[in-house]
């Protein structure tokens, strides 16, 4: 299997690179309106904002950010087809601008945006991302009852184009190849993702930037693709940062686009690619060994039923049954447009069938 991946280093107000209704899942994470980290991308968009938070006027600045937002919004709902998904990682805010001290809920600017254009909303996602700063605790310390509530949770918001499910074709194969494991499902569509904390690994060696793009972590865009695309699938990033929604779909097979104003971060990026083979072999290799291990203390007390037709280890449905993972053979690169061709993911090599049974029993 082929997929390419296009980026675009540009303002995703205008994505006329992409036709209208092809894109099958919208991943992202934008500015945060009211997070001082992302003021001057707001003020030198439109400089009535900067006028606003010097003269005290918190609500305005916070409603013509959204404005800017609403920009892209706007062009991803021509963009993403009926039926498509779109997930929105945002955190809230808080902040003290003239005398008062406030929060300000992106998540809830955002959700009354999609919903008023006719796109349902769908159950969200919590992850917590732990401050710590030891003057994290604001407001009247230990003297009730002028203290704050610190915010360290955030939210993957969940839209969908249109009322309806998107249809595939009966036994389509590339969506039961897509399947993912009983056991990931139970986990992955939970409304905490307890076990995601902090930012990605995969940035270590570029702080500075790191710290400018706010990248979120790996998993988060991973799982997303894995949840609510199949192979083969377009998968959109307009506020694309660093490209960790890119390298998720190289990693899972889907074809990308991204959008991004700064073009600095694809050092980032490049960096990243670098690693991007040897990344999908233990992403893979840890999803499988994760379930022979689920696998082994499900056994001790319930029959598994069906076989993995690809890696032949038992799976709990028959749904698991064709999954399967993909490596990647080769890249190209051409400017910013990047060709990869994908091949089947091997555990363990040839001798699959033995380590796998003397894992299980
Ligand atoms: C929160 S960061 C995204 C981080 C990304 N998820 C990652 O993992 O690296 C938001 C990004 O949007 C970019 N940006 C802001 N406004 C934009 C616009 N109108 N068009 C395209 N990119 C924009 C910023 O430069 C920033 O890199």
């Amino acid at each position: 299997m082929k997929t390419e991946h296009k980026i675009y280093f540009k303002n995703s107000s205008d994505m006329s690179e992409i036709e209208s209704n092809v894109i099958d899942l919208l991943i992202t994470s934008p500015p945060y309106p009211m997070i001082e980290m992302w003021d001057k991308i707001f003020f030198s968009a439109d400089n009535n904002i900067k006028e606003y938070i010097k003269k005290g006027e918190g609500l305005k600045a916070f409603q013509l950010m959204h404005e800017e937002l609403n920009n892209t919004w706007r062009e991803s709902l021509r963009v993403v087809k009926k039926g498509g998904i779109i997930c929105i990682n945002i955190g809230d805010s808080t902040r003290k601008i003239g005398n008062s001290f406030q929060l300000y809920p992106n998540h809830v600017k955002i959700t009354n945006f999609f919903q008023n254009h006719d796109c349902l909303v769908l159950p969200i996602i919590l992850w917590r991302k732990p401050t710590n700063s030891p003057t994290k605790f604001m407001g009247s310390g230990m003297l009730p009852s002028n203290a704050y509530i610190t915010l360290e949770h955030e939210y993957i918001l969940i839209f969908r184009k249109g009322e309806k499910n998107r249809k595939f074709k009966p036994k389509s194969e590339e969506r039961y190849n897509s399947a993912y494991f009983w056991e990931e499902r139970n986990k992955w569509f939970s409304d905490e993702w307890s076990d995601i904390i902090g930012e990605s690994q995969t940035l270590k060696n570029y702080e500075n930037l790191r710290a400018r793009s706010a990248a979120f972590p790996i998993e988060i865009p991973y799982r997303l693709i894995n949840m609510f695309s199949i192979y083969g699938d377009n998968i959109l990033d307009p506020f694309w940062g660093t490209g960790t929604t890119t390298l998720a779909a190289m990693i899972s097979a889907r074809n990308s686009f991204g959008y991004e104003i700064e073009p600095e971060f694809s050092k980032v990026f490049q960096n990243n690619i670098k690693k991007i083979k040897k990344l999908t072999e233990s992403i893979n290799k840890e999803r499988i060994k994760n379930h022979l291990k689920f696998i082994k203390k499900y056994n001790k007390n319930k029959q598994v039923k069906y076989t993995s037709v690809n890696y032949d280890f038992p799976v709990v449905t028959t749904q698991e049954k064709d999954i399967l993972l993909s490596s990647i053979k080769d890249i190209k690169r051409s400017d910013n447009f990047y060709n990869i061709e994908h091949t089947k993911f091997l555990y363990n090599g040839k001798n699959s069938k033995k380590v796998h049974s003397s894992l299980i029993k």
